[in-house]
This record gives C-alpha cells, sequence and structure tokens, in this order.
C-alpha cells in the first residue's frame, strides 16, 4: 500500500509517498522562506497562493520517484494551521481522490511531528514522553500508544519557536529567526546575560516565554544606548538559546522523572536546535529519540507516515477539512472511531 501525503498548514509545501512494505520512498519540499522574508513573517494569502502553485508539480514529482502511477490513499494535513493554506492541502488531496477514486484521510498536523522520529532506523517504541516545540506550539505530552495523548503542559504565552522568531528579529536577524539566532549563538558567550528561566521552579509542567523575551527586550534597549549592541549581538543569541533551551530541558525531565517515563521523543521544528539536541540527550539517562534535522520542521513525509499509521480512517474523497485551530488530545486511537 503506498499512502501519498500532502503538507500545506503553514509556508513549507509538501509532497511525499510512504509504502506499507519499503517505508518512506520519496518525499519533496518547497519552501515558501523567500517569499515571506520581506514581510518579516507568514503572509497567509501568499501562502495559500503559493502552495496552489506548487503542489501538484510536488505531487507529480514524489509519485514518479516512487514509481508508481497513482497512491492507494492520499493524507492531507487538516490542522492546525493557516485555513486558506490548509484548503488548498485538502481541496488538492480531495480533487486527486476523487480522479484516482481513492480514499482520503485528514491528518493532525503535530500528530505528524509526533510521529516523525518513527521515520528513522531505530524508532521509539511506546510509551514516551513528546516534547513538541514549533512555532505555534510548545507541549510536553505523554505518548502511551497511537491517538493515546495526555497533555501535561503546555505554554502560557508564546511558543517556544515565536520566542526564537521574535527575539531573532530584535537582533536584526532575518526571518525566519530561530536557525538564524541559533548559528550567531555559536560565536557568543551564553554567560554574558543573566536571563530568567521562566517557571523552572513552578509546579506542573507548563511553560512561559514572554517574559524572557521581555528580558532580552530590556537589556538589549540598555546595550543599544551605550552603543554595545552590535558587540554583543553573538552574547545576547547565546544568553537567550541558553536560557530557552535550559527551560525546556528542566521542564521535560521533571515529567519523564514524575511519569516514570524513560523514552523522550524531541520534535517540531525547533527540535532543529542543536543545543536542545545535545542538551537533552546530556542530561537524560533514557534514550532521547529524535527526527533527523529535515523532518523536525514541517515536510510531508511526516504526514505521509501519520496517514498510513491512520489508513483504518481513510474516508472516500469529497469533502475537504481545515480545521485552524485542533486539539491534539481530542484524537483517539485509530480503531477507536473512523473519523478523529
Ligand atoms: O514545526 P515548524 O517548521 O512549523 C510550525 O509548525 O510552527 O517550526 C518552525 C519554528 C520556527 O519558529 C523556527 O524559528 C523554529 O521552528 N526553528 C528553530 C530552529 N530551526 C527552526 N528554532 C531554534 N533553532 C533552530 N535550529
Ligand atoms: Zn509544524
Amino acid at each position: 500500500m503506498i499512502v501519498l501525503g500532502i503538507e500545506s498548514s503553514c509556508d513549507e509545501t509538501g509532497a511525499a509517498a510512504y509504502c506499507s512494505k519499503r517505508g518512506l520512498v520519496a518525499h519533496a519540499l518547497h519552501s515558501q522562506v523567500d517569499l515571506h522574508a520581506v514581510y518579516g513573517g507568514v503572509v497567509p494569502e501568499i501562502a495559500s497562493r503559493d502552495h496552489l502553485r506548487r503542489l501538484l508539480p510536488l505531487v507529480k514529482q514524489v509519485l514518479s520517484e516512487a514509481n508508481v502511477p497513482r497512491p492507494d490513499a492520499i493524507a492531507y494535513t487538516a490542522g492546525p494551521g493557516l485555513v486558506g493554506a490548509l484548503m488548498v492541502g485538502g481541496g488538492v488531496a480531495s480533487g486527486l481522490g476523487l480522479a484516482w477514486n481513492c480514499p482520503v484521510i485528514a491528518v493532525h498536523h503535530m500528530e505528524g511531528h509526533l510521529l516523525a522520529p518513527m521515520l528513522e532506523d531505530a524508532p521509539p517504541p511506546f510509551p514516551f514522553l513528546a516534547l513538541l516545540v514549533s512555532g505555534g506550539h510548545t507541549m510536553l505530552i505523554e505518548v502511551t500508544g497511537l491517538g493515546q495523548y495526555a497533555l501535561l503542559g503546555t505554554t502560557l504565552d508564546d511558543a517556544v519557536g515565536e520566542a526564537f522568531d521574535k527575539t531573532a528579529k530584535l537582533l536584526g536577524l532575518g526571518y525566519p529567526g530561530g536557525p538564524a539566532l541559533a548559528r550567531l549563538a555559536e560565536a557568543g558567550d551564553d554567560e554574558r546575560y543573566a536571563l530568567p528561566r521562566p517557571m523552572v521552579t513552578r509546579p506542573g509542567y507548563d511553560f512561559s516565554f514572554s517574559g524572557l523575551k521581555t528580558a532580552v527586550m530590556l537589556e538589549v534597549q540598555k546595550a543599544e544606548r551605550v552603543g554595545d549592541l552590535a558587540a554583543r549581538r553573538a552574547d545576547f543569541a547565546a544568553s537567550f538559546q541558553r536560557a530557552a533551551v535550559d527551560t525546556l530541558v528542566t521542564r521535560t525531565l521533571k515529567a519523564a522523572r514524575n511519569k516514570c517515563l524513560d523514552r523522550i521523543v524531541v520534535a517540531g521544528g525547533v527540535g532543529a536546535n542543536r543545543l536542545l539536541r545535545t542538551d537533552m540527550a546530556r542530561r537524560f539517562d533514557g534514550d532521547v529519540y529524535y527526527p533527523r534535522m529535515e523532518f523536525c520542521t514541517d515536510n510531508a513525509a511526516m504526514i505521509a507516515l501519520a496517514g498510513m499509521l491512520r489508513a483504518k480512517q481513510a474516508r472516500p474523497a469529497g469533502e475537504v477539512r481545515a480545521q485552524p485551530r485542533w486539539s491534539l488530545e481530542t484524537l483517539v486511537p485509530p480503531h477507536v472511531c473512523q473519523r478523529t
């Protein structure tokens, strides 16, 4: 069986083919970063239009690379995300499903991220603790099986990726700021500024990043006043990254300890951060699993895989599902219900 995966929730257009016997057989991605960079952030209307332009050629490319004329099912990201962008992916999936007479599967984008480490050679067995860190989410989830997700903690304000992006903007780095900030941090002193580790001593597992962002802003303003900012940008980047990563790792280790989980999965765009990957592995006694770098950020391989695992929920093509807000906790195992 071959599942075609389609991703179009934000500013990456992706297509991939996953085979029940051979695993991932093809994947392709088009990044819209250049289109949005001039605006300093994602412009939803531009995102939708570009998905429309790029998606069908990418689908053609992966089917040709997978050497199959058509898939047996089509999985698409139905949410959460930008509604117009989601509708493009859903519309294409549904149209192709009607043309090819094959069923479609509506996939939750964050379930895709959560399952992405299963694309690797040594996939994490259940149960595990998942730290999902992206531009829109910061979540700690106790995962006991497919569709069995207990949310332990989330951010009370900014997502950690958002905090990386906003801090990067403050330091004059382009969009998207996370990877640029991480690169700049390599040349900086991460102890130069004493920044807060928000929430780490509070009970529970929630996060908060707006205080950290504000603390950096106040220090940056001070440096600006004394004409020191240019010389200190790398130190700001390194001190911020260190504080954000410390916070993520400390909260995650506490949850793993309390829930007696000896496996941690780190996924989502910020999972591409090298300091987070090395620190988590260094400080945790158990096993830490990540997707490869390119599958941390948005991609269709994870959607194709999630679709394959949820093949039982495939429905005849026809309706287009686009759900901009969609809680991961509402998902159920595939055998419990035919619809998510
Ligand atoms: O998962 P993703 O591609 O899209 C969402 O679903 O949000 O995550 C994008 C986020 C952005 O905030 C980006 O700045 C951040 O992930 N990011 C990073 C790194 N690479 C991507 N943040 C820190 N360090 C990185 N290396
Ligand atoms: Zn994502």
